[in-house]
């Protein structure tokens, strides 16, 4: 006989009752922080103090980056449209993708696949860029259009070392911003995502949660965006670039 029922570890309800990983929600209620509540329900164990701690950081990094990020322009346009608060955060995002939000988690993969090679971190990190180089991808976690040194993960790593999180991956990340210096002959510094990303895999996270990292850590800042949008701008006001030039076909008729 198939089983037709849903299985779920997450949350046992009963009438009265709500027990979130086998903990009963009210005495999460004033006991745990938000952030680690979120831990719990991702990983299935409350938190030490220590993961607790950098599992905060981590979600305080990225919550919100100024109005030009594409989640927040996406965000901000569904709202102006006339749209109420929960279409523009679905909105929002939607917009984040593999461009956006996306570093986390192909960052973390490879670090996660590489780090668990035999060998020294240097001679891993070393051959990871050239793979790189020779294909003409880019790796992502690196590089950043405003910042030349990402304040983010120079915090996060400073506060991953005090609390004992550095591993191997945050290792190799090091590492490869290196070498990635040394063959693109530039510096691609490691920005929030290839930090988080570092980060979250010596505190053994999966990968492929990499996204609902960034999701759960902008979601605030897409609220707060899209409130100050509503009460402060006028519907539909021009929020792109008005700078703009048509290529396409001359007039032309049907006929
Ligand atoms: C974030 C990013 C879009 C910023 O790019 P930018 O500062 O506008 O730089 P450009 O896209 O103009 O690239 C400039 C040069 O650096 C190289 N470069 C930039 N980021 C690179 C990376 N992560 N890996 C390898 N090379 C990179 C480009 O190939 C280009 O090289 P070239 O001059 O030889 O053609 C870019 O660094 C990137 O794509 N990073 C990977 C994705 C990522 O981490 N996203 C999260 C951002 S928080």
């Amino acid at each position: 006989m198939p089983d037709d029922k849903w299985h779920s570890s997450i949350s046992n309800i009963r009438k009265g009752e709500i027990r979130v990983r086998g903990y009963d929600v009210t005495e999460l209620m004033g006991n745990k922080s938000f952030a680690e509540a979120i831990f719990l329900l991702l990983k299935g164990e409350l938190p030490t103090a220590a993961e607790a701690k950098m599992f905060d950081a981590i979600l305080t990094s990225s919550i919100d980056h100024g109005v030009t990020p594409p989640s927040v322009l996406g965000a901000r346009t569904v709202a102006s449209g006339g749209n109420p608060l929960n279409a523009a955060v679905a909105g929002g995002v939607l917009v984040i993708g593999d461009t956006h939000g996306g570093a986390i988690e192909q960052c973390a993969k490879i670090l996660q696949e590489w780090a668990q090679k035999e060998g020294e971190v240097g001679k891993l990190a070393a051959h990871l860029v050239e793979e790189f180089a020779s294909k003409n991808k880019r790796l992502p976690g690196y590089g950043h259009r405003l910042h030349d040194v990402d304040p983010r993960t120079i915090r996060l790593f400073q506060i991953a070392k005090q609390l004992n999180f550095s591993g191997r991956h945050i290792e190799l990340a090091v590492s490869i911003q290196e070498y990635l210096a040394e063959v693109k002959r530039k510096s691609l510094p490691i920005n929030v995502d290839g930090a988080i990303a570092a980060v979250i895999s010596d505190m053994g996270f999966d990968w492929r949660l990499g996204k609902g990292f960034f999701i759960i850590s902008r979601v605030p800042g897409l609220v707060a965006h899209i409130f100050e949008e509503l009460t402060r701008e006028k519907p539909m006001r021009q929020l792109g670039n008005t700078n703009w030039e048509y290529d396409g076909p001359k007039p032309r008729d049907i006929s």
